[in-house]
């Protein structure tokens, strides 16, 4: 099913799946408001469940019933891939010539696993791709270095998911059929239950390579579990610890090409959502265990952390391309993986796309530089920028166009609700600490915030709703009725204060402690927030404009995006203004356990303090109760039921206080084909996993001159002198 917007480009249906969509109301639009206007009904179309039914014989009907709680059917798991041995593979000519003939390279069927992952035609929007041309992209992210394994970002905006490849797949999943949800598998290619469900044995894929050749084996796969996920002393990027796959859980390899895990509870099937992006994605353990501190006597946890800084080119990957350039401040660029392990139905070794580019500006710059015509992909998560890039597709002979998908972007405040010592917090953040853990106080937060305000702020139009806290409505979970929205009221929440003793005893305006707290100061609250993008500046200016309105003083810190989250993941805050970039509020089924403080050190607002206990309030505890209860069982009627519990729970007690929620976009230049309509931004992962740029390709007549690096692949990793082994 194409979306409104594909059939105001004027590019045409490109498949016989498409050619049978239906026509839309915006053919009847003059230009250029038929692109305007497509992009709005395709926004309402996702943001209240107006779209049109999903049919069975759409293979890549895009998963827009996830914003309205409708059923979908199409697409299953081996839709979009299955492994096969195919009877013959091939590449692109440049790469069998100067490569291969010259012997420096081996036959690609030699390069392959015996049976690689194959994706589907039939659930390709555009149909099998051909070779060619470059994917340039953006990203406000810097690359701190290539160990992720030790915590290291290769620069967000999508190069981490390009560079990591993970035991399972789940960003896709938006396409899936949702009664046949389950992750896609990846490296792990197959998986069984013991009867009695307490062990999962899986095998990897067998034969498969790094991109500097080395075999991948459950080596990699124990490595990264026993030294980096186990090892007290690292911490992997995107936080995976022993919690994450439950307390007590054990992996062993059975095999070159078979693990086996045990666990405490039968059937953990959340823990296959864990296994994909970013908790288990497994680095080349050939090159990070020489470099680890239990196998290298000479380095320390910092050395190995540090080992493979981002100047350090080609860093094995099993992703379709590997970074063998970079620039500070100015470019990466990333070659196709002559080792990937993927292909199409055609035995067509994958990336179509020779090269991808990143270039290393500003977060507000990647919408900008789409509509400019200098990058190719975009997420489009800044609500300021809708307008100006509707419009910029409706200008005749526009190179790019906008496709909404579902309303699963959205903002709240989160406060720390640690009262005993999490951060160490000075006097005044104990005392805020103490309120931010009183319900009256929570709700006073809440009702000073005037939300519609908020969200015109940002964008006027139909594209901002206001956000509750809690399950977002895009979620196939969320349930109207149990949602407690507490409306703009500033003397209800003066009153609310009041009631809690907090009045403005001095005439500045902002509520006092009683005397005998803090000798009645101010109350103050520190908003920590990133200056990073536009939508968080302003938002921080707003929540402290209407919380003043309700006589509450708050102070904002910007700290920048690495530095925030730093901030927060110690305790070092009062509250924080957070974007909802993990995956729990919308899917529930992936990332379940981040639904409520479930361990000690697990939860992104509430931590135990230093002597390791977590003071959990009443109300915390049964979204505890509820999360553990909703692992626990299969059984759809009863989740909804426990779900719907969570949400009243989390909203009348004010969990979070939820300001907006909005619908996320990509921005894609014309050229690029195969990217499903009705990618979300975020929903079981971001949209760069989503959309699978492996997939991604140029039609041979609007192929570019943009590649940098035309007919080079990813030179040695290991021959460096740094590296202190083979040839210079
Ligand atoms: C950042 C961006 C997102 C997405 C992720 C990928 O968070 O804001 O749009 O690209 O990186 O990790």
């Amino acid at each position: 099913m194409r979306t409104p917007q594909d059939y105001c480009d004027g590019a045409g249906p490109l498949n016989a799946i498409q050619a049978a969509a239906p026509m839309t109301r915006c053919e009847q639009l003059p230009p250029p408001w038929r692109i305007l206007g497509a992009a709005l009904i395709a926004l309402v179309i996702s943001g209240c469940g107006e779209s049109e039914p999903a049919r069975s014989a759409t293979p890549i009907a895009p998963s827009v019933e996830l914003d309205t709680g409708r059923p979908v059917r199409g697409v299953r798991p081996a839709d979009l891939v299955r492994f096969q041995a195919l009877p013959a593979y091939s590449e692109p000519d440049w790469v069998t010539r100067n490569f291969v003939a010259k012997g420096r390279l081996p036959p690609v069927q030699e390069r392959l696993p015996r049976e690689p992952l194959v994706f589907g035609s039939a659930a390709m929007p555009d149909g099998q791709g051909v070779y060619g041309d470059v994917l340039r992209q953006i990203t406000g992210g810097r690359p701190e270095g290539w160990n992720y394994s030790a915590g290291q970002s290769q620069g967000w905006g999508g190069v981490d998911i390009g560079t990591m490849e993970c035991l399972t797949r789940t960003g896709p999943l938006f396409l899936v059929d949702r009664e046949a949800l389950e992750p896609l598998p990846n490296l792990a290619k197959a998986w069984t239950w013991s009867r009695d469900g307490l062990q999962l044995t899986m095998d990897l894929v067998e034969g498969a390579k790094w991109s500097d050749g080395h075999p991948f084996t459950s080596d990699d796969v124990m490595f990264y579990w026993l030294d980096n996920v186990l090892d007290p002393n690292v911490s992997p990027l995107n936080g995976a610890s022993d919690d994450s796959f439950g307390p007590g859980t054990k992996l062993e390899a059975l095999g070159r090409y078979k693990i086996r895990w045990t666990f405490k509870r039968p059937f953990p099937r959340d823990y296959l959502y864990q296994m994909a992006y970013g908790k288990f994605c497994p680095g080349p353990a050939h090159v990070l265990r020489p470099q680890h501190p239990r196998y290298n006597r000479a380095n320390s946890y910092q050395d190995y952390k540090q080992a493979f800084p981002a100047s350090r080119m080609n860093f094995p990957t099993m992703g379709a391309w590997v970074v063998t350039e970079y620039r500070p401040d100015d470019i990466l660029i990333l070659r196709r993986n002559p080792y990937f392990w993927k292909v199409d139905a055609s035995g067509r070794q994958l990336p179509y796309l020779d090269e991808m580019q990143y270039r290393l500006l500003g977060w507000n710059d990647r919408d900008v530089q789409v509509i400019a015509g200098g990058s190719d992909l975009a997420n489009l998560e800044s609500p300021a920028s809708f307008v100006e890039a509707m419009r910029g597709a409706a200008k005749p002979g526009a190179g790019y166009r906008v496709a909404f998908g579902p309303r699963t972007s959205a903002y709240s405040v989160l406060m720390n609700l640690s009262g005993n010592g999490w951060g160490e917090p000075d006097t005044r953040g104990q005392a805020l600490r103490n309120l931010n853990r009183q319900q009256a106080f929570r709700q006073a937060i809440t009702m000073a915030m005037d939300r519609k305000s908020l969200g015109q702020t940002q964008v006027g139009g139909p594209f901002i709703k206001p956000y509750a806290g809690g399950l977002l409505a895009s979620s196939p979970f969320y349930d109207a009725q149990a949602t407690r929205m507490f409306d703009h009221n500033p003397s209800a929440a003066r009153a609310l204060l009041s009631s809690i003793g907090l009045v403005d005893r001095d005439g500045d305006g902002y509520v006092n402690y009683p005397p005998d707290v803090l000798k009645g100061e101010n109350v103050t609250a520190i908003l920590t927030a990133s200056p990073d993008t536009i939508t968080e500046r302003t938002l921080a200016e707003g929540v402290l404009l209407f919380a003043r309105d309700a006589g509450l003083r708050v102070v904002l810190r910007f700290a920048s995006g690495p530095q925030r989250d730093a901030l927060v993941a110690s305790g070092q805050f009062d509250w924080v203004l957070a974007r909802h970039d993990t995956t729990e509020l919308t899917t529930v089924v992936q990332g379940a356990d981040a639904l409520a403080p479930m361990g000690p050190y697990t939860h992104k607002f509430h931590r135990a303090g230093p002597n390791g206990d977590l003071d959990l309030l009443p109300y915390e505890s049964e979204m505890v109760r509820l999360t553990k209860a909703f692992i626990a069982t299969d059984n759809k009627a009863k989740r909804r039921q426990l779900m719907s519990r969570y949400q009243l729970v989390s909203t009348e007690q004010v969990n979070a206080v939820g300001l907006i929620q909005f619908p996320g976009g990509l921005l894609i230049n014309k050229r690029i084909a195969n990217v499903p309509p009705g990618t979300p931004t975020i929903m079981f992962n971001w949209a760069e996993d989503a959309l699978m740029r492996e997939r991604l390709f140029v039609p041979k007549a609007r192929q570019s001159r943009h590649e940098l690096r035309p007919g080079t692949l990813p030179g040695c990793f290991a021959c460096r002198p740094s590296a202190g082994r083979g040839k210079p």
